[in-house]
């Protein structure tokens, strides 16, 4: 029996090890590793799967994001299971949980970069053209739209969330879209 539950300060030594035993131990060198250095994952998303010994045997975390001339989005990942346990639905629980409750919290846009034929079921879709992750293979970014949230009509580029923090000071953390336009009805959009 495998139970999902809310991470814990204490399973990061776990996490790390079961991320370098599915991406191997140079996954830092990836380029959705610039989005997260430094950066603190989103705590309320950050899950893992346990079994009833205690043996942690999945991880999926977020990353807050900027989408250039846009707003704040999600990166989803890394999502990885042990692979002893490969194949028992654990990613697709893990997945679809945390999808609902970034939708519950106001997220509207969830980025990733991985495999379009694992997450096409979460209704992921290859990001188009115009949306931009330097440095990434384009046919590997996806998307996802939650609630009311759309993806930017214009060219945009996925940047750190740090971006934004550095240049306007500490309170200006990345808040959902929705949050946003609940808290600044009126403004103009830049
Ligand atoms: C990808 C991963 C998270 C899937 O976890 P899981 O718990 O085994 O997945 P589930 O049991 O929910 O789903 C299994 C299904 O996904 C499919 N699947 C797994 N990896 C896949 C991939 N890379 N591409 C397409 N389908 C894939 C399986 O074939 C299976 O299909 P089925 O439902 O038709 O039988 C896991 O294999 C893993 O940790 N891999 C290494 C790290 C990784 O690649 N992470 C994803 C980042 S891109």
């Amino acid at each position: 029996m495998v139970q999902i539950r809310k991470e814990l300060e204490g399973d990061l030594l776990s996490i790390e090890t079961l991320l370098d035993l599915a991406f191997g131990t140079n996954r830092k060198s990836k380029t959705s590793y610039r989005y997260r250095s430094g950066i603190e994952a989103v705590d309320e998303l950050s899950h893992v799967a346990e079994t009833a010994d205690g043996e942690l045997v999945g991880t999926i975390r977020y990353w807050p994001i900027e989408v250039s001339g846009h707003g704040a989005a999600l990166l989803l990942g890394p999502l990885a299971i042990h692979p002893d346990y490969h194949g028992r639905g654990i990613g697709r629980a893990l997945v679809f949980s945390t999808l609902a409750q970034a939708e519950a919290f106001g997220h509207e846009l969830v980025f990733l970069v991985g495999d379009p034929d694992y997450y096409r079921r979460f209704g992921f879709a290859v990001a188009p053209r115009h949306i931009l992750m330097p440095d990434e293979a384009p046919e590997r970014l996806q998307y996802r739209i939650l609630g009311e949230g759309m993806l930017p009509a214009m060219p945009a580029t996925l940047m750190r969330a740090r971006c934004l923090r550095d240049e306007m000071g500490p309170l200006s953390l990345p808040l959902p879209l929705s949050m946003e336009r609940a808290g600044n009805a009126g403004r103009q959009s830049a």
